[in-house]
């Protein structure tokens, strides 16, 4: 009866697996005998008969790569069994069983072997935010590498390879590194800057601003000299004071400087909306602008269900109270906590808006970014309505703002730029 023979059997080969007729082999069997060189070979292809089932493997083929093989050479992009001495012709093997994992080297990986072209995102501070933007990032699976950077030594290797363990299991195939050397870095064209101390209960924002400024500032003189081309995504608190400290620091252009704040706080203002049960959060879109703090601003008219403008389905003082637990949302995760700050919605936020840019979407999302006078607002940073593309910021997008929502998003800039004047570094 013919079998499909898994890993185990080939493990337990010894050496040499010989197929019966109508034999096969599971993908991940195939990849171990490569691991291990075990020879398979068709019953009775000593005569040099190729196996006639298309889904049985190989005749005389040794599956195995020399054990000094680059890895890279370890999966030709069409593998292709070499002849034996016997001079049997040459057989196409399937696919390398990876390719059959879930998500694994998916429309975004490298075809087996070939050059991985995917760019390196790097990921500084391994808390909890950095932790889970690191393993959200190599789940997109859009990356080659992802290099976890912390300053605490063995923290955010030892992160890195826990994450990497659970890579089968996952499904992706981007690398995770881990180390204390933000020369790590080199080479990343994204890099998520996570470090910084977090909030405790009873403290606002702007409370970090001397420690986490000092963090910023050593951070991004790094960043300039090993990955003086990546784009950076700050999420950092204060969020608009480090994020302008960001692109002090590193000199880089504006438009490769940017804050996360705005995705966080519309999808939070989403999710609060859910909670009503007239609508999942999925459904509704808003954009949270002006300032991750006090300053936040949702414009209601352009907050939606579907297509139904929000206003249409709630009254003024339950969307206000929505809108005041959004901007508070950060704080009332803090509090619940009593140590440290929320990490699952704020990682996530940070992965959207590199995935953003990684696929050009073309989304108009809210981000924290120089005003440049946009929006009415002062030169300073602040969150607007924005496309990313791959470089970072592409365009800031032009929306109808009503006269009082536009009053409160220059007010929100306002007083952020009162705030960066007093930034260390600016004085
Ligand atoms: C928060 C942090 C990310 O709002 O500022 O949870």
């Amino acid at each position: 009866m013919a079998r499909m023979l898994t890993a185990s059997d080939v493990e337990a080969a010894g050496g040499k697996l010989i197929l019966a007729a109508g034999d096969r082999l599971t993908p991940l069997a195939r990849d171990r005998a490569r691991e291990l060189g075990v020879v398979i070979e068709a019953a009775g292809s000593s005569s040099g008969a190729a196996p006639t089932s298309t889904a049985a493997p190989v005749a005389k083929a040794r599956v195995a790569t020399p054990a000094s093989a680059p890895v890279s050479a370890a999966r030709p992009a069409t593998p292709v069994a070499p002849s034996t001495a016997s001079g049997s012709r040459p057989l196409v093997l399937p696919p390398s069983g990876a390719l059959y994992r879930r998500n694994a080297l998916g429309p975004s990986g490298p075809s087996s072997g070939a050059a991985d072209r995917r760019p390196k995102a790097g990921v500084v501070g391994a808390g909890h935010v950095g932790a889970m933007t690191a393993l959200r990032l190599a789940e997109s699976d859009l990356f080659s590498e992802v290099a976890l950077v912390d300053v605490v030594p063995g923290l955010a290797a030892g992160l890195a390879l826990d994450m990497w363990h659970g890579a089968g299991l996952y499904g992706f195939s981007t690398r995770l590194s881990g180390s204390d050397d933000l020369a790590a870095l080199a080479g990343a064209e994204y890099i998520v800057i996570t470090a910084g101390k977090p909030r405790q209960p009873g403290m606002s924002r702007t409370d970090l601003t001397a420690v986490n400024a000092e963090i910023m500032t050593s951070v991004c003189r790094g960043i300039r000299t090993h990955a003086p081309n990546s784009t950076l995504v700050i999420v950092s608190n204060p969020l608009e004071e480090m994020t302008h400290l960001a692109a002090q620091q590193t000199g880089f252009p504006e438009e490769r400087v940017l804050g996360m704040a705005g995705v966080l706080d519309s999808a939070r203002f989403c999710a609060l909306v859910g909670l009503t049960g007239k609508a999942r959060p999925q459904e509704v879109r808003a954009v949270a602008l002006g300032s991750h703090g006090p300053e936040m601003v949702i414009p209601l008219s352009l907050a939606f269900v579907g297509d139904r403008p929000i206003e249409s389905m709630f009254d003024a003082e339950t969307l206000e109270g929505i809108v005041e637990r959004a901007r508070e949302s950060g704080g009332e995760v803090v509090k619940l906590l009593q140590k440290g700050s929320a990490y699952f919605s704020p990682a996530e936020s940070a992965v959207t808006m590199v995935r953003a840019m990684v696929r050009d979407s073309g989304e108009v999302i809210a981000a924290c970014v120089r005003s440049r006078g946009a929006y009415g607002a002062v030169d300073t940073r602040v969150g607007l309505p924005v496309r990313l593309h791959r470089r970072g910021l592409k365009e800031i997008v032009p929306l109808a703002l009503r006269p009082e929502e536009q009053q409160a998003l220059q007010e929100a800039a306002a007083r952020i730029a009162a705030r960066i004047a007093e930034l260390p570094a600016s004085r």
